[in-house]
């Protein structure tokens, strides 16, 4: 059992403080206990924190310095993570729900993130454009400045590391809204900027309710840029909030992601791509792979194999089961378990079969059963909205085009996938599938270096990859008339 102290604060102006709305019970989603209490900022908090962000950009201290230094920084912040993977990942675990293994990959990840970017600090070069005799004329990228990052609570150190890493290198200043479920480990950031020796200020910290402090963030004046990731409600709150500053946002808002399964697919290799694509972190990923889509002839032995898979998990408190095995965690709250139990009761309610699983655990915690619906239709609630758990939609189809035509008919478009032999099948499905990413033969193919992000109510801009590092900086134009 990891030692949680009693309390944990905010982390503002390099000071770490109460806060103004009070305290939040954290509780391990795993066994349904308290785990400690956390600070709640309130409006003026973050008031606080955003102008400590916009002192230390002002200052220039993060501005001027050689990109390769900030680089330097951006790097040992990486490091502090590394050197402290453990602990952060036993705590990750309580706090969250997720297996003791699953949250080392995440704090390992999150280490991994600041090495990508801190190595590209000074690859971020302008352009030379030619304008005839007598002119010069160049183009710097310049930081927005005060950078606001509204975190989910599924890979909650994972999703903070992605943009704050990128908007760090690219000479920003943090503030980070963690989600309320799970803000403990979000102490990270200010650890990981004091050991790595960034300015007070340049990085703040605060938990706090969503429509309080989330709100007041996405809507400061003095907020440049806001990166969001979580539900499509919420993203759509944020992006109008900071529309009336007229600052821009990167949303990420999850998917419907289905993966195509062709008659010449491999089904033994397919098996993975269920096991880690429905199942890892209890199905709470915004790539999931919540949606099959199988050619008609081979449904039911997909169907059989996909039961068996989920039947093979041990699932249970992750703390408790430090071994490296196949096991899934808990959902992060009851709340968040019963909404994907409503939706497998409705799927049924609309003639879906559910072939294995669908119930809660009779245990404390937060536990869903692996769940295969089979016989979905693509008109069914549970084949259109995010189910954001350990649930797999199969549906089938007949012919190439009305497989494509299935796997767009959301209104998501996060990531697909294409599983065959046939490489003229697969490029085919490879240009008709509306979405960000498209995986071939592997689910979640793909890492830290390559561009992630939605089409359609997924979102826009790009996290991941050097695409992302232009999410934080403005083009500036210099042109200059020689005398
Ligand atoms: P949410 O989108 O409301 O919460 C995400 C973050 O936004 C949290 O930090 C929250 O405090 C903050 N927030 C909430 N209201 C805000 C506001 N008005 N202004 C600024 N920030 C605000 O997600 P929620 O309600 O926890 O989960 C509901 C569903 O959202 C899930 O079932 C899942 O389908 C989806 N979701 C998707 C995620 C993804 O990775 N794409 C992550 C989390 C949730
Ligand atoms: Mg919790």
């Amino acid at each position: 059992m990891t030692r949680f102290n009693d309390y944990y604060k905010n982390y503002i102006d390099g000071a770490w403080v109460d806060g103004g709305a009070g305290r939040i019970e954290v509780t391990n989603p795993g066994t349904g206990a308290v785990l400690t209490e956390h600070a709640l900022a309130n409006a003026s908090d973050v008031d606080r924190a955003v102008q400590a962000a916009k002192r230390v950009h002002e200052s220039g201290v993060l501005t001027t310095l050689r990109p390769v230094e900030r680089g330097r920084m951006v790097k040992a912040m990486g490091q502090y993570i590394l050197d402290n993977d453990q602990m952060y990942a036993e705590m990750l675990s309580e706090e969250q729900g997720k297996p003791l293994w699953e949250a080392l990959i995440e704090i390992r990840g999150a280490a991994r993130y600041f090495e990508y970017y801190g190595n590209q600090a000074e690859t971020v070069e302008g352009k030379s454009i030619p304008l005839g005799d007598g002119y010069i004329d160049y183009t710097v990228y310049e930081p927005y400045g005060v950078t606001a990052h509204i975190i989910p609570w599924n890979y909650p150190v994972e999703m903070a590391a992605r943009s704050v890493s990128a908007a760090l290198t690219t000479g920003n200043t943090i503030v980070v809204k963690s989600a309320e479920m799970t803000p403990v480990t979000s102490m990270i950031w200010g650890h990981a900027a004091e050991a790595a020796g960034l300015p007070k200020g340049a990085v703040n910290v605060l938990c706090g309710y969503g429509h309080e402090a989330g709100a007041a963030l996405a809507g400061h004046p003095d907020v440049r840029q806001v990166v969001f990731t979580g539900s499509v409600a919420t993203g759509t709150r944020v992006a109008e909030a900071a529309a009336k500053n007229v600052v821009p946002c990167v949303l990420e808002l999850g998917g419907k992601s289905a993966a195509i399964v062709h008659d010449d697919a491999d089904l033994d290799a397919f098996e993975r791509d269920i096991r880690w694509g429905i199942f890892f972190n209890a199905g709470q990923v915004c790539s999931a792979m919540s949606r099959v889509i199988v050619h008609e002839s081979r449904k039911n032995e997909l169907v059989d194999r996909a039961v068996a898979i989920a039947q093979s998990l041990s699932v249970g408190p992750g703390i408790d089961r430090p071994e490296f095995g196949a096991n899934m965690g808990s959902m992060v709250s009851e709340q968040q378990r019963d909404r994907a139990l409503g939706l497998i009761a409705g799927a049924v309610d609309q003639g879906a079969t559910v072939a294995t699983g669908g119930h809660a655990l009779n245990i404390p915690g937060a536990f869903l059963e692996p769940t295969i619906i089979s016989d979905v239709t693509p008109h069914m609630t549970i084949a259109q909205e995010e189910v954001f758990g350990p649930v797999m939609s199969v549906l089938s189809f007949k012919d190439e085009e009305e497989a494509h035509q299935i796997s767009n008919s959301t209104e998501f478009g996060l990531v697909g996938g294409v599983f065959t032999k046939d490489l003229g099948r697969a490029t085919r499905a490879t240009r008709a599938i509306r979405a960000g990413q498209i995986f071939v033969n592997e689910w979640y193919a793909g890492g830290v270096e390559t561009p992630f992000g939605g089409f359609g109510k997924s979102g826009y801009g790009r996290e991941k990859g050097r695409e992302a590092l232009w999410n934080y900086v403005q083009t500036k134009n210099v042109a200059i008339k020689m005398s």
